[in-house]
């Protein structure tokens, strides 16, 4: 059985957690489209001009290693107000959507406007203190000099740039199952996706 699932959200959220171990269980492919604008961020970084990066990226192999910083996360965020480098970026996205195994995308616009026609569509959220909350243990977990109040401002800046922005802008589509994690483990949180994508497709 083949079919989409598209999964969006704000950062740190468990999108990530949910798409992967949603991926794992029904055998499908997964792209975190967030790696494509941070990996046009950092070359953004490294001086290159963001739209020809863009065009450039998706014949290349990604590096997802030195794409996981915060000042890559926030250059991902400002070149993603570009409308040319979204648009370098779709037919990689709906290529990799159709994929005949079955697939899962997350990020921001999947349900919206990557994959409006995806048969599964959640939009995972929480609450900001929640999520930078999370986002601070990771980091000082990984020995990374940082406050609590640095990480929420990061969040709150990104999620403002994300849902603001006029192209594409962070929202559930209308048709998006709401799947609120500021509560749950990320294990419930992944069981209560699986599950929802169970009730649609019996025999998946
Ligand atoms: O999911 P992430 O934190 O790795 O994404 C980094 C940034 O990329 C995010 O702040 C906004 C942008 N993004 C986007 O605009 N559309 C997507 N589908 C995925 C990410």
């Amino acid at each position: 059985m083949s079919f989409t699932v598209a999964i969006d959200g704000p950062a740190a959220a468990g999108k990530g957690t949910v798409s992967r171990g949603v991926a794992r269980h029904f055998g499908f492919a997964h792209l975190d489209t967030g790696l494509l604008y941070r990996a046009v961020g950092w070359r953004m970084l490294q001086g290159e001009e963001p739209v020809a990066a863009a065009e450039a990226l998706v014949a290349e192999d990604l590096e997802p290693e030195a794409l996981r910083g915060a000042d890559v996360a926030q250059a991902a965020s400002k070149v993603a107000v570009i409308p040319e480098v979204r648009a370098a970026l779709v037919d990689f996205q709906r290529a990799f959507a159709r994929r005949a195994g079955g697939a899962v995308l997350d990020g921001r616009d999947i349900g919206t406007v990557i994959c409006p026609e995806a048969e599964v569509k959640l939009f995972v959220t929480a609450s900001p203190e929640v999520r930078a909350e999370r986002r601070f243990l990771e980091l000082d977990a990984k020995g990374a000099d940082v406050t609590r109040a640095q990480v929420l401002a990061d969040v709150r800046e990104r999620d403002a740039r994300d849902t603001e922005r006029s192209e594409a802008p962070l929202k559930p589509a209308d048709d998006a199952v709401l799947l609120d994690t500021s509560d749950l483990s990320i294990e419930d949180a992944l069981a209560r996706a699986v599950a929802l994508i169970q009730q649609k497709f019996p025999s998946a």
